[in-house]
């Protein structure tokens, strides 16, 4: 059993449902993209655990890259502005790109990303997400493959962040209101 950590309120999602979800997804995603070497980008920093998981699971020809783009500073909140810090390292024109995000909150990341990648041609788009809060969602967007749907609270662990702390963590949990709210 995995106990909490310091700051964590909760724990949502166990090491063991998180596998279990990822294998899923995996299987389907091989399902719908067999014979179309997919190109999987990873939305760096928080996608890191999932898209490593997630693609050992999707036994197909596939290939990976990644992007880096800021939209949170260290708050809990989106701030709307969008800013690639990394760009990929190869063209997508033709490609059928599956979009793997840690989570989608308000939606203006993903929204930016898709116009943005849309702009360089690609066969397809499809976006893969582990966990949605569809709750806090201010921009439309279509998530074909989507793990959890997540309560519209500050959430970390598994890759998700806050201050850049807890990404490590094997498990993801709700973080208690007092790290993040000003005494
Ligand atoms: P959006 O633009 O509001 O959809 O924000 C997406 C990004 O915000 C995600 O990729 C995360 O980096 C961050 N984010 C949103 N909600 C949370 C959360 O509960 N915990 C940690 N990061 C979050």
């Amino acid at each position: 059993m995995t106990l909490p950590a310091d700051g964590i309120e909760r724990i949502l999602f166990s090491t063991e449902t998180i596998a279990a979800k990822v294998a899923e997804l995996g299987e389907t995603i091989a399902r719908d993209y067999r014979g179309k070497t997919p190109l999987v980008i990873g939305i760096l920093n928080g996608c890191f655990p999932f898209i490593a998981d997630l693609v050992r699971a999707t036994q197909i020809h596939l290939e990976v890259d990644f992007m880096s783009v800021s939209s949170y500073g260290d708050g809990t909140s989106s701030s709307g502005v969008v800013r690639i810090i990394k760009d990929l390292n190869q063209v997508i024109i033709g490609r059928n790109v599956i979009l793997v995000e840690d989570i989608i909150d308000t939606g203006l990341t993903l929204r930016y990303l898709m116009d943005n990648l849309r702009t360089r041609h690609p066969e397809s788009v499809a976006v893969c997400t582990l966990l949605d809060k569809s709750e806090a969602r201010k921009e439309r967007v279509d998530v074909a493959y989507r793990g959890f749907t997540c309560p519209n609270e500050f959430v970390v662990g598994y890759g998700l962040d806050y201050a850049g702390r807890y990404r490590n963590l094997p498990y993801i949990g709700v973080l208690k209101p007092e790290i993040y709210r000003a005494p």
